[in-house]
């Protein structure tokens, strides 16, 4: 996807600011999700060595879905990183902690079993739904109050991106469901701790 400078926003710089701040904390959520997924995958794959002698099929299932919504999250985190360039703006200063947070992360619940990994996304992609229709709503009121900039590419292209990006994350909130993963032991503490720290991850991204 090509932004040309022409597309950079001008002049308002409160607007600015929060588009920078959107840009900064979804690459964050982006490359965070990734690490998650490269952790969960490798935790199965020693799994299903583990447990070769079982001849279990469940771990090629699971590596193969895990592998589907981890090439999923390349082109999100794709487009912010080209939004930043364009831009210009900076990457939040976190990114080596979330790289290796959310890869232990990721690794340590994949190592833990199917539904501990799909109980991980169903905390983390609700919190990213709910996250990705507050922008929506953000980006939408900044179009509205600047008639002006309705040309304005960028932030047509943010706004259209950010809703397929949400579509995209609640398909894999759905997928996690599907795992039954409320049947967990402690789920309902796993599940509150998984969007604090969602929470609090986002709110560090947007300043830091
Ligand atoms: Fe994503
Ligand atoms: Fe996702």
């Amino acid at each position: 996807m090509h932004i040309s400078n022409n597309s950079y926003l001008p002049g308002d710089k409160p607007h600015e600011k929060i588009i920078d701040e959107i840009i900064r904390v979804d690459h964050s959520g982006e490359y965070g999700a990734q690490k998650i997924y490269q952790g969960q995958i490798l935790a199965t794959k020693h799994l299903k060595k583990l447990c070769r002698k079982f001849n279990d099929t469940k771990y090629d299932r699971l590596i193969n879905i895990l592998q589907k919504m981890y090439d999923s999250e390349i082109p999100h985190y794709e487009f912010f990183q080209n939004l930043m360039n364009v831009r210009k703006s900076r990457p939040s200063l976190m990114l080596p902690v979330w790289s290796v947070f959310g890869f232990l992360t990721g690794y340590l619940t994949g190592i833990v079993g199917e539904k501990s990994a799909m109980a991980l996304t169903v905390g983390v992609e609700d919190i990213i739904g709910h996250h990705y229709n507050e922008q929506l709503q953000i980006v939408k009121n900044i179009i509205d109050k600047n008639k002006k900039l309705n040309n304005n590419i960028l932030l047509h292209e943010l706004y259209s991106k950010i809703k397929q990006f949400m579509h995209d994350e609640l398909e894999h909130l759905n997928i996690g469901i599907q795992y039954n993963t409320e049947k967990i032991c402690g789920y309902f503490y796993f599940n509150m701790l998984v969007k604090s720290i969602t929470k609090i991850a986002i709110s560090i991204a947007k300043n830091v």
